[in-house]
């Protein structure tokens, strides 16, 4: 396949290796010193490539969502902190009849540390000798706060358990890659599930199997659709 790459920074350079560790082409790079607005992103320059990987900024991407989708490519994104517009894309997406998969983590275990999640918020509904809440680390030069994960977990437990709030405590230092935490804290003992990334490389390989499985599946998916299908 050819690959768009959108930001040159950790997360595009880990994709674009393992691309082409893969056997794929990087059709091109758009790094964010020529891309104010998504300007950089013409039919001219992306002609010929079967789908882009954007991994930038809150206040870039939804420009980029736009500019791809309007071409006609195919987009995967992994920046987060751009919930809010998720509306207004899905609508451009439906319009061009393009295709969009948006993932906060791109990270198989996260998912399963999410639905487990769930379950274990099932089994602590109607227990409230116990307070819950969820912590999540990460490198101090993340902008967002929360991160979409500990987002994504807080929805998840609080449809599973509507009686509590789930708080989100946010951690930003030094270089660790995301590491995110439920916890049920009684007056006697605590239970904790967590989830630690060790390295970039797992969101790089699955944004990339995203970038496979995208072209030919129309319309706006999460990462859950890929992995899990249907199955709720
Ligand atoms: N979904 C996941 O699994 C996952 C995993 C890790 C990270 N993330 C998220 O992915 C995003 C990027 O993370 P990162 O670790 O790669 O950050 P990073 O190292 O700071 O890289 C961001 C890059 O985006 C570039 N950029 C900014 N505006 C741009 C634009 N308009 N067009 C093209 N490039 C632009 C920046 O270039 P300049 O410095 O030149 O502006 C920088 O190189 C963040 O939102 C992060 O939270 C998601």
């Amino acid at each position: 396949m050819r690959i768009a790459i959108v930001g040159n920074g950790k997360m595009g350079r880990a994709v674009g290796a393992l691309a082409e560790a893969r056997g794929h082409r990087i059709h091109t790079v758009v790094d964010g010193a020529e891309n104010a607005g998504g300007r950089a992103l013409t039919a001219e320059r992306l002609a010929g490539a079967d789908v882009a990987v954007e991994f930038t900024r809150p206040d870039a991407v939804v420009a980029n969502l736009e500019r791809l989708i309007e071409a006609g490519v195919p987009a995967v994104t992994g920046t987060t902190g751009w919930q809010d517009e998720l509306p207004r894309i899905a609508a451009l997406v439906e319009r061009r009849r393009g295709a969009l998969l948006h993932a906060a983590n791109f990270s198989m275990g996260v998912h399963l540390f999410l639905r487990t999640a769930r379950d274990l918020a099932r089994r602590f509904a109607g227990r409230p000798e116990f307070d819950a809440f969820i912590l999540e680390e990460h490198y101090a030069g993340k902008r967002d706060a929360p991160s979409g994960t500990a987002r994504e977990l807080q929805a998840l437990a609080r449809a599973a358990d509507p009686a509590r709030a789930f708080p989100i405590t946010s951690v930003r230092t030094g270089a660790t890659p995301g590491t995110h935490v439920v916890a049920y804290d009684g007056p006697y003992e605590r239970v904790t599930l967590g989830h630690e990334a060790r390295s970039r490389e797992g969101f790089a390989a699955g944004a990339l199997a995203a970038a496979e499985w995208l072209p030919g599946h129309p319309g706006v998916h999460t990462v859950e659709d890929m992995l899990f299908g249907g199955d709720g």
